[in-house]
């Protein structure tokens, strides 16, 4: 049996919010089996947040408190470093010089990773050491370890994901409650789900940062967010949803990566998905990510994507890894990105326009005859194939006496450049009352 009696690790944490508290507390709560299970002791013995006062209170006696986050990356008392800071102002700096001073690095910080992981994993494969971001996607499902390691025998065709809580919570609660969106986003924020910034949850921005990294570690191509196709919810209206209800659909914010024929698909927008299938069923801030492998075949990974607890889960099983492997040869790791770093694929990022999705379209039209002709007949020009169709009665749409109604259209699937096209020619129509609503729609099958 190995031997337990080594020394703890010693890990610096930087800031102490959100997850580092819950950090914190899991580590002190669970210390005796995690130490079993990492075959020594995890201990957090120094801490940096700009709230010295807030830090004191929320950690031991014992553990050393700063304001500046720079004396814990440069401590020669510190193995382990944890960036929780977020964004990539400080934290880029600071993660860059605990890979510098040979520290390896757990973070949480998808924003980072996305736009800056190409450099980051860059230099600490220079300087041999872990750079390791469980909880960075789907906060508390290992989907990470999952693509990294469980799928590894897989070519992974493709990976569909509700991974932003903040927005799966919106969605939610406008359906079931009715309630406005400005009011939930708010309650998002008090539980701690929502990014500092929230645009980035509602924008869809924070899904990008985390497909992204799937993406890359799913298909061995670099870590490239300025290249994925972005779109969050605010444009979504309630009707949509009601409607997209009645077609047996649901709709939900998915972060896709998919195996095209002319290159790897990288977006974020969101989308119908048949009410049938197991992840329109994912509620509220719960996250669920389905990777379909070729031999494997469909998988889902289900769980608690945001909070304090669910995502120190991430981190802290992260910590447990490098305590395990620091003193393996570097070349003998998981590597960061699953692929060796000279066989990543060159696959280029399929732009938009080129991508081939089904779509839900909703038009307000006038109440008048020849209008639905005139729209089947534009989809039909552009060799767009129509699987179903909804045109709702003007008086409950309108009111009474109304003389405009929704029309609401279901594609097959087309290439988007051909949607945009048709799109473009339906809205020049003087019938067609409002700008038109499109909305993609996933199968999932
Ligand atoms: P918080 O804002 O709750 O915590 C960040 C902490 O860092 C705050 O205590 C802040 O202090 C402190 N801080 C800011 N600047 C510095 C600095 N220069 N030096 C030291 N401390 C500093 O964020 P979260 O815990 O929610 O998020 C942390 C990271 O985890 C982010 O990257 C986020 O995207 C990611 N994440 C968060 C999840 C969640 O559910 N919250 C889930 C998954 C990932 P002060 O408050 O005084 O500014
Ligand atoms: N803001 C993120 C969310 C936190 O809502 O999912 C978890 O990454």
């Amino acid at each position: 049996m190995k031997p337990t009696n080594l020394s703890p690790i010693r890990v610096g944490l930087l800031g102490i919010g959100t997850v580092g508290s819950g950090t914190y507390n899991v580590l002190q709560r669970n210390q005796e089996e995690i130490r079993r299970r990492a075959g020594r002791g995890i201990e957090i013995t120094m801490v940096a947040d700009l709230d010295v006062a807030r830090a004191k209170a929320a950690v031991g006696a014992g553990v050393q408190v700063v304001d500046d986050a720079r004396k814990v990356v440069t401590s020669p008392d510190v193995d382990i470093v944890i960036e929780l800071i977020g964004g990539y102002g400080i934290a880029k700096q600071l993660v860059l010089e605990a890979i510098e001073a040979g520290k390896h690095v757990v973070t949480a910080n998808k924003a980072l990773l996305a736009v800056h992981g190409t450099e980051i994993f860059a230099a600490a494969h220079r300087k041999g050491v872990m750079v390791a971001f469980e909880a960075a996607v789907a906060g508390g499902i290992p989907i990470i370890k999952a693509l990294r390691e469980g799928l590894t025998a897989n070519s992974i065709q493709w990976i569909a994901g509700i991974i932003n809580g903040t927005t799966n919570f919106i969605l939610s609660e406008m359906r079931d409650k009715g309630l406005d969106f400005d009011v939930v986003l708010k309650e998002a924020q008090r539980l701690g789900y929502a990014e500092a910034d929230p645009t980035f949850d509602i924008e869809g921005v924070d899904a990008g940062h985390k497909v992204t990294l799937m993406s890359a570690i799913a298909f061995g191509i670099p870590v490239q967010f300025d290249k994925a196709y972005v779109e969050g919810i605010t444009g979504l209206a309630a009707q949509d949803i009601r409607y997209a209800e009645q077609l047996g659909y649901r709709i939900k914010l998915l972060g896709i990566t998919k195996r095209a024929a002319n290159g790897i698909e990288l977006r974020v927008h969101p989308s119908l998905v048949p009410a049938k299938r197991l992840i329109a069923n994912v509620e509220g801030a719960m996250n669920a990510v389905v990777v379909q492998g070729d031999a494997v075949g469909t998988t889902l990974y289900y769980g608690k994507g945001a909070g304090s607890e669910p995502t120190a889960s991430a981190v802290i099983a992260d910590l447990v890894d490098i305590a395990r492997l620091h003193t393996a040869d570097p070349e003998h790791r998981v590597p960061h990105l699953a692929f060796q770093p000279d066989a990543m694929s060159d696959l280029p990022v399929v732009p938009m326009s080129d991508v081939v999705t089904s779509y839900y379209l909703r038009l307000k039209v006038a109440d008048e005859a020849g209008v639905l002709a005139k729209v089947t007949g534009i989809l039909a020009g552009a060799g767009i194939s129509i699987d179903a169709v909804l045109q709702r009665e003007a008086d409950e749409v309108g009111g009474e006496g109304s003389t405009h109604t929704d029309l609401i259209i279901l594609t097959h699937d087309c290439v988007e450049a051909k949607m945009n096209n048709a799109l473009a020619q339906m809205q020049a129509l003087p019938t067609v009352l409002a700008p038109i609503t499109r909305i993609r729609k996933e199968e999932l099958a």
